[in-house]
């Protein structure tokens, strides 16, 4: 397959930005009890950088969740994985590759908010805040990017591309 993409965030632009959004996390967590919680299966490449970076005990789990989207009103969250640790009492962090409508992550706090988890915030590498259907904000957000559909770095084009060590848009296929 042929790909024509256009890069949009280099990968030294990711590692830059990715280790600044640890040093924060770090410093907001001291004395907490840390699970990292990434969403499968497109946050993974970011969550293992974010991870490294994040010098402080933790733990870390995944969720596969994909959305069905009726209409806006109706749209429902299937799991097809759930969480293996006790989140009871702790801090959960969600990782995530993109905030687009938000609906996803606005149904995963809602889930959570039986949990009885200590505290519940969202990393996002990245952020599509013009597409917007239900208000969502991330607590740490990569980079704000404009509406384009775009791959790598854990995102994907039906599957594929995740594997770029870089963020692009598909210019033709
Ligand atoms: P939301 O529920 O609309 O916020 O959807 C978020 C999910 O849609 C992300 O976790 C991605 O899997 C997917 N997604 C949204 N925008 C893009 C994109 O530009 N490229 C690849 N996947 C995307
Ligand atoms: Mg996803």
């Amino acid at each position: 397959m042929n790909y024509n993409i256009k890069t949009l965030l280099t990968r030294e632009q990711i590692e830059e930005r990715i280790k600044e959004l640890a040093k924060v996390i770090e410093n907001d967590y001291k004395d907490k009890d840390l699970v990292v919680l990434g969403l499968l299966k497109g946050s993974v490449v970011f969550m293992t950088d974010l991870i490294k970076e994040i010098d402080l005990p933790l733990v870390i789990d995944f969720m596969s969740v994909s959305s069905y989207v009726g209409t806006e009103s109706t749209g429902v969250i299937k799991i097809s994985k759930d969480i293996s640790v006790d989140v009871e009492g702790r801090d959960v962090l969600i990782v995530e590759d993109i905030i687009d409508t938000g609906m996803t992550l606005s149904r995963i706090k809602k889930l959570f908010a039986d949990r009885k988890v200590a505290s519940l915030k969202v990393c996002t590498l990245l952020d599509k805040p013009s597409r917007r259907t239900v208000e969502m904000k991330g607590d740490y957000v990569g980079f704000e990017i404009p509406d384009e559909f775009v791959v790598g770095y854990g995102l994907d084009y039906d599957q594929y591309l995740r594997n770029l060590p870089y963020i692009g848009v598909v210019v033709s296929k």
